[in-house]
């Protein structure tokens, strides 16, 4: 396994894909609504990223995915293709997930949108958890520290919910590729990595609200759903390790939460 530490060049290139990738979800949110289409979604995006960005995303063709975005509801898990048949009703949960490739570099991030502002108690619960598992993983993290922390934090906070964290898919160091080493899991493990400054990965939880078995769509080899076909929330950020903590590389304005982290012991 070997981990890619980035020069302050790389670092500076991370930083303007992280952003870019934010800056897609911030555009697209008045457009989340009741009654709008999936494929619309991905459509309005796919427009902003290349004629606006001038950058490209890193899913369109990616192993032969079809579209630009993600787009999962409910008790799809993550990798739902956006599709014209697929309208947004209220009360549903629906994660976008946007990565971006600006000058070689990746951006990759994906919160949760609640349709129509209200849902039922275990889907607000749900994207509430996912949030704060990311948030609690990313506190987690720092120079010295040991890349186990993430699954732990998030498990503390995941436990009192009685959700289950996904355990088929995981956050991944990212860069000039897009899935990079290490592989980051979010529940409780011992994938031992002392963390150092310069490594750039993902965190991505994937909460169920029942069980964490995942099932793949046979027919199109992408969508992943939950066995039990209730419902999944997750929230993602691109991270960056700093000489003395954690730097978010994908933060969203407005969003509530620091971008730089002092977090060295
Ligand atoms: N953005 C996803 C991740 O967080 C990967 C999507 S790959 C795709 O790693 F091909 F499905 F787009
Ligand atoms: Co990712
Ligand atoms: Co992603």
């Amino acid at each position: 396994m070997e981990i890619t530490l980035k020069s302050p060049a790389e670092i500076e290139g991370m930083r303007v894909a992280g952003r870019l990738a934010a800056q897609v979800l911030e555009m697209i949110k008045p457009h989340v609504k009741a009654g709008v289409s999936t494929l619309q979604l991905d459509e309005i995006m796919q427009d902003y990223i290349e004629n606006e960005q001038h950058a490209i995303s890193a899913c369109l063709g990616y192993h032969g995915y079809p579209r630009c975005t993600c787009i999962s509801v409910n008790e799809e898990v993550c990798h739902g293709i956006p599709s014209p048949a697929r309208h947004l009703h209220p009360g549903d949960i629906v994660n976008i997930d946007v990565t971006v490739i600006k000058d070689g570099f990746h951006g990759d991030t994906s919160m949760m949108f609640i349709i129509g502002g209200t849902t039922t108690t275990m889907a607000r619960n749900l994207c509430h958890c996912a949030q704060e598992s990311l948030y609690a993983g990313i506190k987690a993290v720092g120079p010295g520290r040991n890349l186990t922390a993430v699954g732990a934090a998030i498990s503390k906070i995941v436990r009192p919910y009685g959700f289950s964290i996904v355990r088929d898919y995981c956050g991944h160091g990212i860069g000039r590729g897009f899935h990079e080493d290490p592989q980051v899991l979010h529940y409780p493990n011992d994938a031992s990595v002392i963390l150092e400054p310069g490594m750039t990965f993902t965190i991505e939880p994937m909460i169920n609200g029942g069980t964490y078995k995942c099932k793949v769509n046979n027919k199109n080899g992408w969508t992943v759903t939950t066995r039990d076909k209730l419902p999944s929330a997750q929230y993602e950020h691109t991270i960056l390790i700093t000489e003395d903590g954690v730097e978010v590389l994908t933060l969203r304005e407005g969003e509530n939460f620091p971008r730089y982290l002092r977090t060295r012991q």
